[in-house]
C-alpha cells in the first residue's frame, strides 16, 4: 500500500473548492418526497459547506447549482429551481453580507428572467468589497460555454486589430474566464456517487484534486467537508514534477 503523505504546511486546506451538488432527487426518492423537497434540502448543505469554509480558511467556493444541460429537465422542476433560486439569493444575501462573504454569480444569466437578473446584480453589487470567503455560484453554467465565449472575446479582439492571433497563449485565454481572478480550484468534491465533470470548469480543472463521495448532496456536512479536506492534505500535488523533486521543494 502507498503510505500516505501528510503535510502539515498552510497548502493542505485548499485556496479554492469546487463542488458538483449532485444527489438532491434521489435523496428525495429514497424519502418518497417530490425532487423538489431534494433541492430544498440541498440549500441546508449549502450554508453548512459555506459556514466550514470560513471555519477552515478555505478562500474561495465554487458551487455548481444549474448547469447548462439542466434546462433539459422537466419544465416543472426548472420552474421550481428557478424560484429557489430567486428565493434563496433574497433570503441569503442579507446574512452573506453580515459574514462579509463576496457572492459572484457565473454562467450565461441572460437566460434569466428579469427578476433573477436584477436580484443577481444587486446581490453582487452589495457583496462586491466583502473580504472574507469568495463564494462563486455556477447558474446556467457550462465549461465549454465559458471556454466558447473567451475564444469569442478573443476572436473579436484580432478582429478589430487589437491583438494578433499569434499572441493567444494559454494565460490569455485563462484571463477571459470568469473566475480570472481567482485562485484554481486546489479541490473538487462531487456529491451524489457519481464519477464525472458534467461540464463544470472544464479548464479551470486542469490540474486540481477531485473527490468524489456516494453521500447525496442533502446528507453532506461538516464532518463529510472535513473528510474531503482529510483526503486533500494527504495528496501530493506534483503538477508534472517527480514526488522526489517536490518533496525536496518542501523540506526548504
Ligand atoms: C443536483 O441534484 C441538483 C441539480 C442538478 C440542480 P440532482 O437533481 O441532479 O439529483 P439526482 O442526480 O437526480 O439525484
Ligand atoms: C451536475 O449534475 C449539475 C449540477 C449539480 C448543477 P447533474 O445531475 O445535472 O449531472 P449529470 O447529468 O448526472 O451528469
Ligand atoms: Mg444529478
Amino acid at each position: 500500500m502507498a503510505k500516505a503523505i501528510k503535510h502539515t504546511s498552510p497548502s493542505s486546506i485548499p485556496r479554492h473548492v469546487a463542488i458538483i451538488m449532485d444527489g438532491n432527487g434521489r435523496w428525495a426518492r429514497r424519502r418518497h418526497l417530490p425532487r423538489f423537497a431534494g433541492h430544498r434540502a440541498g440549500l441546508q448543505a449549502v450554508r453548512k459547506t459555506v459556514r466550514a469554509c470560513a471555519e477552515h480558511g478555505v478562500e474561495v467556493l465554487t458551487l455548481f447549482a444549474f448547469s447548462s444541460e439542466n434546462w433539459r429537465r422537466p419544465k416543472e422542476e426548472v420552474g421550481l429551481l428557478m424560484n429557489l433560486f430567486l428565493t434563496a439569493l433574497e433570503r441569503e444575501i442579507s446574512k452573506l453580507h453580515e459574514n462579509n462573504i463576496r457572492l459572484r454569480i457565473i454562467g450565461d444569466t441572460t437566460a434569466f428572467n428579469a427578476e433573477i437578473q436584477q436580484r443577481i446584480v444587486d446581490a453582487e453589487t452589495l457583496t462586491q468589497n466583502n473580504t472574507a470567503l469568495q463564494l462563486n455560484i455556477a447558474a446556467n453554467y457550462g465549461g465549454r460555454w465559458e471556454i466558447a465565449q473567451a475564444c469569442r472575446r478573443l476572436a473579436t479582439a484580432v478582429q478589430a486589430g487589437e491583438l494578433t492571433a499569434e499572441a493567444i497563449d494559454p494565460e490569455m485565454i485563462q484571463q477571459h474566464l470568469s473566475l480570472a481572478h481567482l485562485p484554481e480550484p486546489d479541490l473538487f468534491i462531487r456529491s451524489g456517487g457519481e464519477q464525472r465533470i458534467s461540464n463544470f470548469l472544464l479548464w479551470q480543472l486542469a490540474y486540481t484534486e477531485l473527490y468524489f463521495t456516494d453521500l447525496l448532496w442533502p446528507e453532506f456536512d461538516e464532518k463529510a467537508f472535513a473528510a474531503a479536506l482529510d483526503s486533500f492534505a494527504s495528496r501530493q500535488r506534483r503538477f508534472g514534477r517527480t514526488g522526489e523533486q517536490v518533496e525536496a521543494q518542501t523540506q526548504v
